[in-house]
């Protein structure tokens, strides 16, 4: 493991297929940039074609011969996450990499199309499902393919309240996002663990963080609350103490791409208190680990999202 691993160490990816999802803005969009460097074709999945049109002509810009492909796809209705895998397969067949990147983080209240509160419902169940809406096409890969999915150093407070995932009974945004975090990487550890006993090697799930990077993503909360006290603070800490969102999509890159990376593995930063720096091996809470709560949390999104893995 290089103590200072940058995106141009990635190897030669051409003819391989990439999903991003969140690729038009931050740690999506950096990630789409350098793997298109590389010569990957990446279909860029957006919520809005509108938004998702915009960034692709800012790949161009920077990477004039970028291959991409842009995808409609809203974590937050588990109709269009079907829409977007059955177009997949039928346009391409087989996947190498899917990034389970986007996110939306403390949030007022608000429910997905099917009724979930909204951070557990994009962040966590609508990545599951379409993981397992194109766990055929990962396995239709030639090499080993790989699973990637973003998870937090918030999710360290995560705990899972499976009595109340939804925040019915009270709601406080920032548990909310800790949960949701904390279930990407139950679903990382546990998926890897099902590929391991089902003997399926062909295929890694990884989790990863990007420590602490001034994106958009804190700008949504305070946004939709109205609290602007609280997104000039953001502004603030995002102008001071955040490093760059091309420094913090390097973990995803690393756990995409990296030799040294095995299913189970968690990327993040190495520096100061894991917010900031190149990316290496890290280690995520005991809490994550649980092997009961990731089978309790596997079966309720299987019974949510109504996606099973075909194994
Ligand atoms: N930045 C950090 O410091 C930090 C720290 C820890 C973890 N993370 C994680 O990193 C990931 C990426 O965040 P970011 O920092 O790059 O934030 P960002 O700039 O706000 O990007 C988030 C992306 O997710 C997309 N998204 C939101 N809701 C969606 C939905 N319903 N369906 C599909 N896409 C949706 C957004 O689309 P729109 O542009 O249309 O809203 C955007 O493309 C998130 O999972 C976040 O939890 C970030």
């Amino acid at each position: 493991m290089s103590s200072e691993w940058t995106a141009a160490e990635m190897p030669d990816l051409s003819g391989s297929r990439v999903v991003v999802t969140g690729a038009n803005s931050g740690l999506g969009f950096e990630a789409t940039k350098a793997f298109a460097r590389k010569g990957a074709h990446v279909v860029m999945a957006c919520r809005s074609r509108e938004r998702g049109r915009e960034a692709m002509r800012g790949v161009r810009d920077e990477v004039p011969a970028a291959s991409l492909t842009l995808g409609e796809l809203d974590l937050a209705d588990l109709d269009s996450v079907r829409a977007f895998a059955e177009t997949f397969d039928e346009e391409f067949g087989a996947l190498d990499v899917l990034c389970n990147n986007a996110g939306v983080m403390a949030i007022p209240r608000r429910e997905t199309e099917q009724g979930y509160e909204m951070q557990f419902g994009v962040n966590h169940l609508g990545h599951f499902a379409l993981t397992g809406l194109l766990f055929d096409a990962l396995r239709e890969s030639s090499g080993e393919s790989r699973v990637v999915t973003q998870s937090s150093g918030v999710h360290e407070n995560g705990e899972m309240d499976f009595d109340d995932i939804d925040g019915e009974d009270g709601y406080d945004e920032w548990e909310a996002y800790a949960q949701s975090k904390l279930s990407n990487l139950l679903f990382a550890y546990e998926l890897q663990r099902r590929l391991d006993s089902g003997g399926i090697d062909e295929v890694t799930s990884v989790g990863c963080h990007p420590g602490y990077a001034a994106t958009n993503l804190q700008r949504r909360g305070p946004e939709m609350s109205g609290s602007k006290l609280r997104l000039a603070a953001m502004r603030v800490a995002n102008a001071v103490v955040a490093q760059s969102a091309e420094m913090g999509s390097l973990p995803m890159l690393y756990a995409a791409t990296a030799d040294d990376v095995e299913g189970g593995d968690y990327v993040g930063p190495t520096g100061l208190m894991g917010m900031r720096g190149y990316p290496g091996k890290v280690e995520s809470s005991d809490l994550s680990h649980d092997e009961d709560d990731a089978r309790r949390l596997w079966d309720l999104s299987e019974d949510r999202t109504g996606v099973a893995f075909e194994r």
